[in-house]
Formats: C-alpha cells, sequence, structure tokens
C-alpha cells in the first residue's frame, strides 16, 4: 500500500526532516510528548481558510454547523472569520453565547426545542429559529405570550430528497423525523401559520438534505424541487442546510466549498429563486482541519487470522467507525512517507469488539508498541461525539499556528468524570 494520501492532511502539515510529520510548524512527535495522547491536533489556518472560503462562496449569511466541533475556541474563531453559528441545542446556544458570539449571529436549530431552550433563544435574541414543528409554534406562542420578543423564524421543509449517504446521515427523504414535508402539504400549511402568527416573523425556507454528501446534483435538485414553494410564500431567505461530503480515505474526493457554493448558487438561479442564499456547512469546514494522535499499546498477531494494534482512545473519541462504518487512514508522524505494507485491524482500548478505528489499516512494516500513531480527517463528529464509555477521559485538544500549540480543550480529569457522582465526596486518586 502506498503512503499516506497528503491530500487528506491539513493545509498546514509538512513532511519535515528526517521523514517526520509537522502541523503549521509544530512537530506532532512533540505534541504528543507535550499534551500526552490521545490529542485532537487542529490547525488553526486551515480552519480559518475554510469559514472564508464559505463567507466567500455564500456570502454572510453562511453559518458554521456549531455540533461539528465545538468550543469557544471554535465559536470565536468562526464568528472572527465572518460566519454566523447554527446551534442545535441549548448547550451548543450556551456554548456559543460563552464564547461572546453576538445572540443575533445564531441559529437556533432542533428537531425537538424544549420550552427552556426556546425561552433562552428568545430571551438572549436569537437571529433566527428554524421551526420543525407545529408543536414548536405552540410554545413560541406560549413564550410570547408571557411578554418575550417575537422571533424572526425559518420554515423547516423537507424537500423529499434522498441523498446518497448513509442512512443515519439522511435527512431530506420523505420519510424522515426533520422538517415539514413539502410533497404532504405541510410545510405549506406551516408558512401560513407562521406568516399569520403575531408571535413570529416569517422570514424564510430551510431544508438540509443530509450529511457527507459527494455529490452536488442532490443540492441541485434539492433547490429546484423548492423553487416553486419559495416563490409561492415569498421567502426572503432560503438556507440550503449543510452536508456537502469530505474525503476521509485515499482515492476518495469531494467538491470544495467553492464549488458546492457554485454549483447551489447556479441552480437557485435556474430555479429563478431570488431569495437570499444561506448554507450551514460542518464538516467541510473541520473535518481535515485535525488529526488526532494515539500511542500504540499492543501488537497481537493472531496467526492465519489477521494482527490487531490498538492505541490508547478509541470509539470514545472517534465513535464514526462503529456508528456508520466510517473508513479512515493511519500513519506514521515518524515516518510519513513510508510505504504502508502491513495489514491491520486498529482498535481502541474499550471492552467490546465494535471498538475498532480501522477496519482495515495499511500500516508500515515496522510499526511497533510505542509509536504515536495519526489518523488525519478527524476534525468532524469525533471530539463533538466522544463519549466518557469505560470512564475514559475525553482527549484535549489543541490548536496549532505559526509554531505555537495552545491548548483550547484541556484533557478531562479523573474529578471531572466523578464530579456528578453523589457517592463521591473527592477522589482520592
Ligand atoms: N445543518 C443542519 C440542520 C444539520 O442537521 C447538519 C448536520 C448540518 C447543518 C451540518 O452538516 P455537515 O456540513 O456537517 O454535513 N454525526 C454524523 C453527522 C451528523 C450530521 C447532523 N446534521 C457524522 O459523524 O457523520
Amino acid at each position: 500500500m502506498r503512503p499516506i494520501d497528503p491530500g487528506l492532511l491539513p493545509d498546514g502539515a509538512v513532511i519535515g526532516s528526517e521523514d517526520r510529520l509537522s502541523i503549521a510548524g509544530c512537530q506532532a512527535l512533540e505534541l504528543a510528548t507535550e499534551f500526552g495522547t490521545p490529542l485532537f491536533v487542529y490547525d488553526e489556518d486551515h480552519l480559518r481558510a475554510r469559514c472564508r472560503e464559505a463567507v466567500a462562496g455564500f456570502g454572510d449569511g453562511v453559518a458554521y454547523a456549531a455540533k461539528a466541533f465545538l468550543c469557544t475556541a471554535m465559536a470565536r474563531l468562526a464568528h472572527e472569520e465572518g460566519m454566523q453559528l447554527d446551534v442545535a441545542t441549548g448547550g451548543e446556544l450556551r456554548m456559543a453565547l460563552l464564547a461572546d458570539v453576538p445572540p443575533d449571529r445564531l441559529i437556533l436549530h432542533g428537531n425537538n426545542k424544549s420550552i427552556a431552550e426556546l425561552r433562552l433563544g428568545l430571551e438572549v435574541g436569537v437571529g433566527r429559529i428554524v421551526i420543525d414543528s407545529f408543536d414548536e409554534m405552540d410554545r413560541i406562542e406560549g413564550l410570547v405570550a408571557e411578554g418575550l420578543p417575537p422571533p424572526t423564524v425559518l420554515i423547516r421543509v423537507n424537500p423529499g430528497i434522498d441523498a446518497h449517504t448513509h442512512e443515519y446521515l439522511r435527512t431530506g427523504a420523505v420519510d424522515s423525523k426533520f422538517g415539514f414535508g413539502l410533497a404532504a402539504g405541510a410545510a405549506a400549511q406551516a408558512v401560513e401559520r407562521a406568516s399569520r402568527s403575531p408571535a413570529m416573523h416569517f422570514k424564510g425556507v430551510h431544508a438540509h438534505i443530509g450529511s457527507q454528501v459527494f455529490e452536488t446534483s442532490f443540492f441541485e435538485r434539492a433547490v429546484s424541487t423548492l423553487g416553486p414553494f419559495v416563490g409561492l410564500v415569498e421567502a426572503e431567505e432560503l438556507s440550503i442546510g449543510g452536508g456537502l461530503g469530505v474525503a476521509y480515505v485515499d482515492g476518495e474526493s469531494a467538491p470544495t466549498i467553492t464549488e458546492w457554493a457554485a454549483t447551489v448558487r447556479a441552480a437557485c438561479s435556474a430555479a429563478g429563486i431570488e431569495a437570499r442564499l444561506l448554507a450551514e456547512p460542518g464538516r467541510s469546514i473541520v473535518a481535515a482541519a485535525a488529526v488526532t494522535l494515539y500511542t500504540v499499546g499492543t501488537i497481537k498477531e493472531l496467526a492465519g487470522v489477521r494482527t490487531y494494534v490498538a492505541v490508547d482512545g478509541g470509539m470514545s473519541d472517534n465513535p464514526r467507525p462503529v456508528l456508520y462504518g466510517s473508513g479512515y487512514e493511519a500513519f506514521l508522524p515518524r515516518a510519513v512517507t513510508a510505504e504502508r505494507p502491513r495489514m491491520v485491524r486498529i482498535v481502541g482500548k474499550h471492552c467490546e469488539s465494535g471498538d475498532v478505528i480501522i477496519r482495515n489499516g495499511a500500516v508500515p512494516a515496522d510499526l511497533e508498541v510505542g509509536d504515536v500513531l495519526c489518523t488525519p480527517v478527524t476534525g468532524a463528529y469525533g471530539h463533538a461525539m466522544g463519549s466518557n464509555y469505560n470512564m475514559v477521559r475525553r482527549p484535549p485538544v489543541v490548536f496549532v499556528r505559526d509554531g505555537k500549540a495552545r491548548v483550547v480543550v484541556r484533557r478531562e480529569t479523573y474529578e471531572d468524570l466523578f464530579a456528578r457522582d453523589e457517592g463521591v465526596p473527592e477522589p482520592e486518586f
């Protein structure tokens, strides 16, 4: 197998002297020593470049989908680069507020927003609420009747497009928990009610067809399907959601944000849509910006069966292989361009056989216990979906830039882990 495809590495990755990996001027092996493993390393300039690309492609209305990766540093960075923020829960909303993102730059999502979440959104004055159900409209009307200010809203429409992606990542097919069906007439009813209600200002239409979508034709189809409706209801804004796919493994290629934006814009023109175009990329902003560094702890060669290479993290820092069967690549930061002839299964340290990071991973022949192993393209939905399974502490996140690394999320401590347990007065070890 060939060496790792450099196209999967962050923009700031350089293969330096002795074939070692550095990112934004920081040596990967030194980062592993300094901060320990597992470790998420994000190339800050890569993140900034993707935010700028999104703003250039879509204009001011474009939002970063915070669910892909969120901490105050990321929220600030996206805001500084001119993006709004899509927040999907009260937790994400609070995190964005803690980062001092102005509330009017926030778009509140969620298919089952609680009264408390809506109340906070109305109190702080979020820029948009994307309404997903009639029950939500009842709740907003109740809150406005209490004296809270009426929000500006988009109606989430389900266009009935079956994008080719994993079943769990599809959101725009007819059978979905998200949005109001277009064909069924629910979308028209929702817009009518929102337009009539004194408790909300109807501004436009939102659609998100799914995530990790490689073919831009699905977005074109969504736009052409929505076109007549957007005109009919006189929507001033149309958000096409997020969903642009990214390459995770050798040989994959995905459209750039610029190409995606151009395709969607052209589709809007072709459909005669005059509404202001908005979008919400998450994965395409952050996925390739980061790598995860692990340390190899055990290597088991099962004669005639396979070799298991176990690292010090696993499904608690990257549940995507287990959840979606997602593929990743691995390589050694001490020998970036080494051939990878050895096929192994890379697993984590959790107590279940499903805890696989790479089912069939190609690695260099001399991989050994103690090596730092790197998996690229782990910036989206890894840290965000991390867990404490087996009481494993979640890894830290460092941002690297101009040869400097800063910890933006520290490693979880055992005190953090036990803090909610009423039976642990003060951890002693
Ligand atoms: N807007 C809405 C309304 C969404 O539901 C999502 C993703 C996005 C934007 C951002 O989509 P992106 O550009 O990141 O594809 N955990 C899964 C992905 C779930 C995506 C959920 N919604 C994964 O790891 O692949």
